[in-house]
């Protein structure tokens, strides 16, 4: 088997203007590279994203890829399975801290992406190979509205999100697109030029909890296979006991019942964090009662983590994740969680973080593991498009490889 020969990393920025990393693998004349995205609205049980004392820079990162990772990587089999076993041990931390979950992930995708190339197999096809995984293509999260933390609040919920799930997703990225313009028109013609959120979408300031509804809604039209979704981060807004909605306190109760009319009114197919992350028997009551008629996505309830979602699952307080690398280190543990959710009937929605770069890997990840959806913003960004485009190119691989 090759062998890695030298691990580097250095410093970008992602879409919000902050620095992440962009590490590169390389065995002999070969090299792959890939980069970390960040969130904002992250779960409190996330893995450690290492910056620096002032909170921004990257600096630790990249020296512990360029020193610690690099040397304990030298000579070793370009085996992906080998490398995450040598991160995790190399870090002994329960929550990454020592090497950071960034440096960690940066290293994991680079190594699967660079065996992906040796092996001159597609990158989602590698992912399937090593994971053990039956691919598939996924729905398409696209979010079209922004509020929340990655808008300044204008509108209650973080993700209004149009899910299009047609055959091929070329047809899906078609539909999506399509839908997109038409609500930009509806925008402009009745609230003119609107900021946009952190992910893309339209972030205009309109009041009353069912109004962007209405409105994605009218975008949509007829279209059979799209579907109304939300990512509610509901932790954003929960403040002293209370869930506060366009400045209104409310009860875990109150909140269900808006959630309950929601799904009853606009037929939501996913709703993601509906409640504060350690909100458990308002996640057990909404997944027993509303569970048959829409997904209950975890996301900051289940950080992507093995054992974290095994007690979800257990405790029956939801019924579907979220699946995003940066918040558990390595692709490994990735696969592990991914087995353990799908194991218990649990859809995966693989997504990118607000703070996103030109990096697709998510898109091969999707396809990969067989998600249900995925989950990359809106086509307004370069750090977006390039997800959906990759998915697009693997439509075609697909044809030849499977
Ligand atoms: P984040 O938001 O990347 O800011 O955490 C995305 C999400 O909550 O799904
Ligand atoms: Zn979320």
């Amino acid at each position: 088997m090759e062998k890695i020969t030298r691990v580097e990393a250095v410093e970008i920025h992602d879409s919000r203007g902050t620095p992440t990393i962009t590490v590169t693998v390389h065995s002999g004349l070969e090299k792959a590279s890939a980069s970390v995205p960040s969130g904002k609205s992250a779960g409190r049980r996330e893995a450690c994203e290492l910056r620096d004392a002032d909170g921004v820079g990257v600096a630790r990162a990249i020296v512990n890829v360029n020193t610690a990772i690099d040397e304990a990587l030298r000579d070793a089999p370009l085996d992906p399975e080998h490398v995450d076993r040598t991160l995790l041990a190399l870090d002994g931390t329960s929550d990454k801290h020592k090497l950071g979950a960034n440096a960690m992930l940066g290293v994991s995708m680079a190594t699967m992406r660079l065996a992906a190339f040796v092996r001159k197999e597609p990158l989602w096809k590698t992912i399937a190979g090593i994971g053990g995984f039956t691919p598939g293509f996924p729905f398409l999260y696209m979010n079209m509205l922004n509020g929340g933390a990655h808008a300044s609040f204008r509108l209650p919920f973080q993700e209004y999100i149009v899910a299009v799930g047609r055959a091929l997703p070329s047809e899906s990225y078609a539909k999506a697109n399509a839908i997109f313009e038409t609500l930009g028109t509806l925008i402009k013609q009745r609230y003119g030029d609107v900021p946009m959120g952190d992910e893309g979408g339209y972030s205009p300031d309109v009041r009353g909890i069912e109004k962007p509804f209405e409105l994605l809604s009218e975008a949509m039209g007829a279209e059979a296979m799209a579907f109304l979704a939300i990512d509610a981060a509901a932790s954003e807004f929960f403040h002293d006991g209370k869930y506060v909605l366009e400045g209104a306190p409310h009860t875990s109760e109150e909140l269900f019942s808006v959630y309950e009319n929601l799904v009853q009114k606009f037929h939501l197919k996913s709703i993601e964090d509906p409640f504060a992350e350690d909100d458990f028997s308002a996640f057990h009551r909404i997944t027993a009662e509303l569970g048959n008629r829409t997904l209950i996505v975890g996301d900051d309830l289940t950080v992507t983590n093995p054992e974290i979602t095994k007690e979800m699952i257990d405790e029956h307080r939801a019924n579907s994740m979220i699946i995003k690398p940066n918040q558990v280190g390595t692709l490994a543990e990735v696969f592990q969680t991914a087995h353990i959710a799908q194991k218990a009937g649990w859809k995966l929605i693989a997504s990118h973080r607000s703070g996103e770069t030109e990096d697709s890997f998510i898109a091969d990840l999707a396809v990969g593991i067989g998600a249900y959806g995925l989950k990359a913003g809106a086509p307004t960004q370069k750090e977006r498009r390039v997800k959906y485009e990759r998915l697009l190119e693997i439509e075609k691989e697909f044809l030849i490889h499977s």
